[in-house]
């Protein structure tokens, strides 16, 4: 039987009904089009899957739609400015820190979280913070250029 719900998507109030079993993931991906997020290991080791959830990263592919109710979903669509990009996708393309792009709306979202929490991280935090976002192209040197840049670190 399908819930009804209640959300904030990139900040406009969204409203959708959903299957118990639905996930976060499905829920932008099918139902509002937004398909930056993507799905990769379907068990919350890729990263790919990540949207920030009340400001934190989560891997979308884990939770469900309904324990999204009521909660604030950013999105990779909702990132950029109306006339330009936010500065992680600047630098991102700055840097060539993506081959096929799979990989980059999950890291530059886990980065956005991190440079939230902490405007100027270290090297080592970067690191850390970053650990869940997997890059099969292996762009990781080119990531964490652009990262740094970023944070001016
Ligand atoms: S698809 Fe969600 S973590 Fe890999
Ligand atoms: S750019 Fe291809 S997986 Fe990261």
């Amino acid at each position: 039987m399908k819930k009804a719900i209640s959300l904030r998507v990139n900040g406009i109030q969204r409203s959708a009904e959903v299957e118990p079993r639905m996930t976060l993931l499905e829920l932008v991906r099918e139902q509002f089009n937004l398909t930056g997020a993507k799905l990769g290991c379907d068990i919350q080791v890729c990263g790919a899957c990540t949207l920030l959830v009340d400001g934190q990263p989560m891997s979308a592919c884990s939770v469900l739609a309904v324990d999204a109710d009521g909660r604030d979903i950013l999105t990779i669509e909702g990132l950029s400015g109306k006339d330009s990009l936010h500065p992680l996708q600047e630098a991102f393309m700055e840097f060539g820190a993506l081959q096929c792009g799979y990989c980059t709306s999950g890291f530059i979202l886990t980065a956005k979280a991190l440079l939230d929490e902490c405007a100027r991280p270290s090297e080592q935090q970067i690191r850390e913070y970053l650990a869940g976002n997997f890059c099969r192209c292996g762009c990781y040197q080119e990531i964490m250029q652009a990262i740094k840049n970023v944070a001016g670190s």
